[in-house]
């Protein structure tokens, strides 16, 4: 086969900083051993994030030209719903900032204290929006998923007997909605399977529990169904996703990962009363509906990124990357989530590092040595993120102790990834010399992003 290469070409460069050894511990140390704490320009290849964070096509600025700021009933709105509602096939769209803001508004409509809302998994802003409203967030992913190296095609699937177990022991009322993560963002990147989708489905309606899709990553989902999903062989990415959507009572969405912009979000469902009660909180907290903390520009941008993500030379080039890594570093040994996610490649920092314990945070150390190393910025997907207090005030460490290494969409070319191989390759053969950290300074919630840390 041919080399699979960029569906597109540069037209605009960025300079990247290229630093030396000693600038870089100089850096860390000035952002307290946490490098959501970094000056991002001290940063040579990002990979902290896929959110908001990838390159825009010249389709896309050429509508963002076209953007219409009016305040009600813009151009652009009409660009933007015609687009999600070709997707989504949703009667109720509502644009937001960002994804978390649909989630937050979606719970505080919906949700009351003690109420249970399982997914497959919880991404942490989902997580903090409904503990937030005193409701329990409830994982409940299918076994091959605590097994990093088991080669299952659909690793993001929810555990079926698990949701009947929940339903039967908390009772329907107690669960306002179910959710599933698609991709499974927490798990690895990993996809959800259409036969899942439609068993949680079907298990909700017989008890009358609408269902809602974290449609973050819709797209490459859609594209592992295609490669791995019996029957779906020849199907169009468009027609995929909208079978995905049709399966939903609602999504909250994050466009600034598979809506190919650099900020804005959605909340959709069918259901008229809740989509009453997303309006009024939408207008309070977000902006008029037809704008959502949005700009007119912003929406037209989303519009056309919505659909280039859904095409399949994109995904295929996008898919090849996070291919080509995985198999890299399997030659040299390295520890990963396998098979390959969909936006990232995610380190096993447990068997990279299998003395150390947990809750002295080796997720961070490695973390810090990829940045040390190379510039490279990772996160740690591990017990700093997820990891949470018992009753006892005891903290228990993450069932998974995971590195992220996020791809920007069509940011970085195949010499960054060569450069990020030979970076990994040289933390994973002085693994030996990575130190366990220690908090010193940490807020309540969502820690991760601004506590402090001091190496032991
Ligand atoms: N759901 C999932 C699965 C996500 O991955 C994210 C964001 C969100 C919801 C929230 O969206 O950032 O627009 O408010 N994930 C980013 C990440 C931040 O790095 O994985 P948001």
């Amino acid at each position: 086969m041919r080399t699979i290469i960029e569906p597109f070409r540069i037209k605009m460069t960025e300079p990247l900083k290229i630093t030396s050894q000693s600038d870089r511990v100089a850096a860390l140390e000035a952002a307290h051993h946490n490098v959501f704490l970094l000056d991002a320009e001290d940063c040579c290849i990002d990979l902290l994030t896929d959110s908001g964070t990838g390159a825009m096509s010249t389709e896309q600025w050429a509508a963002m030209m076209l953007g219409d700021e009016s305040y009600a009933g813009s151009r652009s709105w009409k660009s933007f719903e015609a687009s999600v509602s070709g997707i989504t096939g949703m009667k109720h769209i509502f644009p937001t900032h960002q994804g978390r803001a649909a989630e937050g508004i979606l719970a505080a409509c919906v949700l009351k204290p003690g109420d249970i809302v399982p997914n497959n998994s919880h991404f942490d802003t989902t997580r903090a929006n409904i503990e937030y409203c005193g409701a329990v967030a409830l994982n409940l992913p299918c076994a091959e998923a605590f097994d990093t190296q088991a080669e299952a095609p659909f690793k993001g699937n929810m555990d079926i007997s698990k949701l009947r177990a929940c339903i039967a022991e908390h009772g329907a009322e107690k669960i306002p909605f179910a959710m599933m993560t698609v991709t499974n963002n927490t798990g690895g990147g990993q996809p959800v399977s259409m036969a899942n989708l439609r068993e949680v489905k079907a298990v909700l309606a017989e008890h009358g529990i609408p269902f809602v899709i974290d449609a973050c990553r819709f797209a490459e989902n859609a594209y592992f169904v295609r490669e791995r999903e019996a029957g779906y062989a020849d199907r169009p990415l468009m027609e995929i996703a909208q079978e995905m959507f049709s399966l939903a009572d609602g999504a909250t969405m994050s466009c600034k990962k598979d809506g190919l912009a650099n900020i804005g979000g959605f909340l959709v469902c069918n259901d008229d009363e809740w989509a009453e009660r997303f309006r009024n909180l939408l207008i309070l907290r977000e902006g008029f509906p037809t704008y959502g903390g949005l700009a007119g520009r912003d929406l037209e941008a989303i519009a056309v990124g919505l659909r280039e993500a859904l095409d399949y030379d994109y995904q295929v080039y996008r898919h090849a990357t996070v291919e080509y890594m995985v198999e890299r570093l399997t030659a040299m040994g390295v520890p990963m989530v396998r098979p390959a996610g969909g936006h990232a490649v995610f380190l096993d920092v447990r068997q990279m590092l299998p003395e150390m314990d947990p809750l002295l945070y080796p997720g961070i150390g490695v973390v810090n040595a990829l940045y040390l190393a190379g510039g490279v910025r990772a996160v740690e997907l591990g017990t700093v993120m997820f990891g949470h207090f018992d009753a006892d005030g005891v903290e228990q460490p993450s069932p998974l102790e995971l590195v992220r290494l996020a791809f920007p969409r069509r940011v970085y070319t195949q010499s960054h990834f060569d450069y990020l191989v030979e970076v990994i390759e040289q933390v994973w053969k002085e693994r030996g010399t990575i130190p366990g950290h220690r908090i010193t300074q940490q807020p309540k919630m969502l820690r991760h992003f601004t506590c402090h840390f001091e190496p032991i």
